[in-house]
């Protein structure tokens, strides 16, 4: 089976609706086909000030949730990237064939550093894509399930993959980005302009996987709309119906047009309140089985140690390797 590689930042108390169906969905579905290793990206999340007790709880808390959503960790490898040195071990390595120019066109960091002021972004923010790189590249990934936010980090990715090779022979196995057209960006629900994103300033515009259904229902029957009346897909012109429509498409798995035409001569009231009981019939269960895990943490950490030794036994080999193709003398 083809290897597929994914994480994502515990950087929250709960993930949001863009990393479930940016990302999430993907993993359930692709991890029958594939031998499928998903990470929980400590390590990135300290790229930006976190608070080391919260960060914890947020770790355990991703792990639950990646279970609950129907991540099988004795399928799946489901583990925490700090666990794993050979990751920032590898980042090193790439971290010496990656241009500095090349690390200062990624979109993500000028947009983050330019929020943040220059004293304030970290080195750490700077090199993030390079850590992403070694997380993909130290599996021999195929395949990267995610959202359109992490595309050019893919790119990169394939870019040092391609320049190692070229210089220490072949090492690395080329990865693929994997995004869904349909369902790559989820906006924010009040400003449907922008993604959904952690990092949002207002809380109202996201719907967050492990919030109360009634507060979830709320925020979705407060989106903010546009002056028509008809519901109809068009990002352009209608950008807050088109994402509670993609919202819903994604949760139901209906094609868009015949999802727009059973909204024929209804309203937005009514699109709201479906979307509303779509949404919370999905999340309710995922919510209640997280909660139910994060009850027995020891648990939890038991699968993540389990996890951990096998994605250890799959990267070490590889990173031996490298260290073998520049020249490192290997201790004795
Ligand atoms: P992160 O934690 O920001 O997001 C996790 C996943 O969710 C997707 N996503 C979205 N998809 C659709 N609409 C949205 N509004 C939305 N917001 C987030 C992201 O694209 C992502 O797939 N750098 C990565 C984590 C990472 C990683 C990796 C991913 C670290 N190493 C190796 C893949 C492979 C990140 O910050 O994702």
């Amino acid at each position: 089976q083809p290897r597929l590689f994914s994480g994502m930042q515990p950087s929250a108390d709960s993930l949001h609706a863009g990393n479930y169906i940016g990302a999430l969905l993907q993993w359930r579905d692709l991890q029958a086909t594939h031998e499928a290793i998903f990470c929980v990206v400590d390590l990135h999340a300290i790229t930006v000030a976190q608070d080391p007790k919260l960060l914890r709880e947020q770790t355990r808390r991703t792990a639950a949730q990646y279970i609950a959503a129907g991540i099988d960790p004795t399928l799946s490898t489901l583990f925490v990237q700090s666990h794993v040195p050979a990751h920032t071990e590898l980042a090193w390595i790439l971290n010496t064939i990656t241009g500095f120019g090349e690390a200062s066109r990624m979109t993500q960091f000028k947009d983050k550093s330019a929020k943040q002021g220059s004293d304030f972004t970290s080195v750490g923010l700077f090199t993030y894509p390079i850590l992403m790189a070694a997380d993909i590249l130290l599996y021999g990934t195929e395949l990267v399930p995610v959202g359109d936010d992490q595309k050019q980090h893919v790119e990169l990715t394939r870019d040092l993959a391609a320049r190692f090779n070229s210089r220490f022979g072949d090492t690395f196995v080329i990865p693929k980005p994997f995004i869904l057209a349909e369902s790559a960006r989820i906006y924010d629900l009040q400003n449907p302009s922008s993604k959904m994103s952690k990092s949002a300033t207002t809380d109202a515009g996201i719907i967050w996987m492990l919030d109360e259904p009634s507060k979830t229902a709320k925020k979705i029957k407060s989106a903010v709309t546009d002056d028509d009346r008809e519901v109809r897909f068009d990002r352009e012109l209608k950008p807050g119906v088109s994402n509670l429509l993609t919202i819903m498409s994604a949760f139901t798995g209906t094609p868009m047009p015949e999802l727009v035409a059973s909204f024929e001569g209804k309203g937005y009231g009514d699109l709201k309140k479906t979307v509303a009981d779509v949404v919370v019939a999905e999340f309710d269960p995922v919510r209640a089985r997280t909660l139910e895990l994060l009850d027995d943490p020891a648990e939890l950490d038991r699968i993540l140690a389990t996890n951990a030794d096998r994605a250890e036994a799959l990267a070490r080999p590889i990173l031996e390797k490298v260290y073998d193709r520049i020249g490192l003398l290997p201790r004795r």
